[in-house]
């Protein structure tokens, strides 16, 4: 079987940067510690006045498409995941093929584009139709792109505004892929949950607590039903496993249980035995309270050893040094950790060619999926294309007050954002140009 997959990956950063443990945490009369240690977040990213999610997603998908020499006619497909989609008709989709357009002599008019929503899972999403789609021999040896692109921002006040973030991830998603292959093996946790939502508002309604549970809970099932088909998964059978980032402390906790999971009834379990015991079994209680205390003591020793230590700076840490920088992306996030880990594996000199990786992705409302990625032997190449470290460094790094500003600037309810002055220059990229006679967003290309 020939095999599909992600050919190649880019990220646009939105060009703003907030500090948080600096300038956020002292405004709000926090502890700095609660953002860098607690919620494990340096800075957020947000865009500037003329930027937005098709800007980000657009530029993007340009620099892919540069990178690779493509031209319209080789793309069959652009599908784009967002939750921050100012049009409930006309799919994002279409503005940023819009915009390519305007750089391009061809055109995408027989490319069949959309617009996928389930919160932050949607960006997996698009990658499998996009998969299914090639699978099913409908794309005329065309690939299609996949663009991820938020501006995940909550009510001022929300608890939900410390994991704020923006930008965009272009995936190209081909036969015979450079950057991994996808496994056809997938497992889904999926329930009807109001955790976060946005009922036709732009900022969503969150319960922040209950949707760490949600999280935790969903990943879970998804994780047994990828077993059903897989087999069980031990934890040296996967050197990067990037999850679904809102922000790194939610990764710790799903983390810590992913392992004791997969640990359970392995040779692992056993040589931690002596330290810390077994795994409580569920079948050895019959008050239910009293195996929730004993796996939860079981899970705070499993924490502190060396084991799992050793584990977590090998597998997970790797997948969230961008996102300590960024913020949540939504749908993007997930693809972030995923560059962040090949990234940092790239600088340490390793050679990933060949090995695995297990993704889980999550969106609210709320759904997991898990599946297998098998590392391309043109990864190094890909990955070491990418300019992150540049756009990051580039960023202008707002006061408190011009967080504010910029808030207010994005804040569809204040129509402000066309006449508001720019913090950063344009520079050979596409740019918001006010609005159109039908209320439509209008886009221009900046050389
Ligand atoms: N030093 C060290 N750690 C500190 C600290 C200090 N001085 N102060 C606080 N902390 C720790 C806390 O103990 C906590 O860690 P634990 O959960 O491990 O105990 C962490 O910092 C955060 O502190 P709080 O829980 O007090 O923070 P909060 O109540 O203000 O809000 C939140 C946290 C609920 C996640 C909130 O940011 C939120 O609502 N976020 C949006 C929702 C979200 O991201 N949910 C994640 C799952 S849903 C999802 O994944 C979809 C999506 O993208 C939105």
């Amino acid at each position: 079987m020939t095999a599909v997959g992600i050919d190649a990956v880019e990220i646009r950063t939105g060009k703003l940067e907030l500090d948080l443990a600096e300038t956020f945490a002292p405004a709000k009369g926090e502890s700095p510690e609660k953002y860098t240690k607690g919620l494990g977040l340096h800075a957020s990213s947000f865009p500037d006045t003329y930027e937005d999610i098709v800007t980000m997603g657009a530029n993007a998908a340009h620099r892919l498409m540069e990178r690779k020499g493509l031209e319209p006619d080789d793309i069959g497909r652009i599908d784009v995941a967002t939750e921050s989609a100012f049009d409930n008709s006309k799919p994002v989709s279409t503005y940023i093929a819009g915009c390519l357009e305007q750089v391009y002599d061809g055109d995408f008019h027989h490319a069949n584009k959309g617009e996928r929503k389930f919160a932050c899972v949607a960006g997996t999403q698009s990658i499998d139709d996009a998969y299914n789609w090639i699978r099913a021999g409908r794309h005329r040896g065309r690939k299609a792109i996949v663009v991820a692109t938020d501006t995940a921002l909550y009510a001022r006040g929300d608890p939900g505004e410390a994991t704020q973030g923006a930008g965009a991830v272009a995936l190209l998603i081909s036969e015979d892929p450079d950057l991994v292959e996808l496994s056809p093996e997938q497992g889904f946790g999926s329930a009807d949950e109001t955790d976060f939502l946005k009922p036709n508002q732009q900022f969503p309604s969150v319960d922040g607590k209950r949707s760490v549970q949600v999280y935790l809970a969903r990943m879970r099932e998804a994780v047994e039903d990828f077993e059903s088909v897989w087999g069980e998964i031990e934890p040296g059978d996967f050197t990067l496993v990037p999850f679904h980032t809102p922000f790194p402390g939610m990764v710790r906790k799903a983390a810590l249980l992913g392992f004791r999971h997969m640990t359970r009834n392995t040779h692992i379990e056993e040589e931690l035995a002596e330290e810390i015991g077994r795994q409580p079994r569920h079948e050895a209680f019959d008050d239910e309270e009293a195996f929730r205390d004993a796996i939860s003591e079981y899970t705070d020793k499993l924490k502190e050893t060396d084991t799992y230590a050793a584990w977590y700076d090998d597998v997970i840490e790797p997948t969230l040094t961008i996102s300590r920088q960024v913020g949540n992306w939504y749908t993007g996030s997930v693809h972030v950790a995923r560059i962040s880990g090949l990234k940092q594996a790239l600088e340490a000199g390793e050679d990933l060619t060949g090995e695995r990786l297990l993704v889980g992705s999550y969106g609210s409302g709320a759904q997991a999926e898990i599946h297998a990625e098998t590392v391309q032997p043109g990864w190094e190449e890909e990955i070491a294309e990418l300019n992150v470290d540049e756009q990051l460094d580039s960023r202008y790094s707002i006061s408190f007050e011009e967080y504010e500003h910029i808030h207010d600037v994005h804040n569809h309810d204040t129509d402000t954002q066309a006449d508001a002055e720019e913090f950063t220059t344009p520079d050979e990229e596409f740019v918001f140009d006010g609005w159109g006679r039908m209320g439509e967003r209008k886009y221009r290309y900046v050389g």
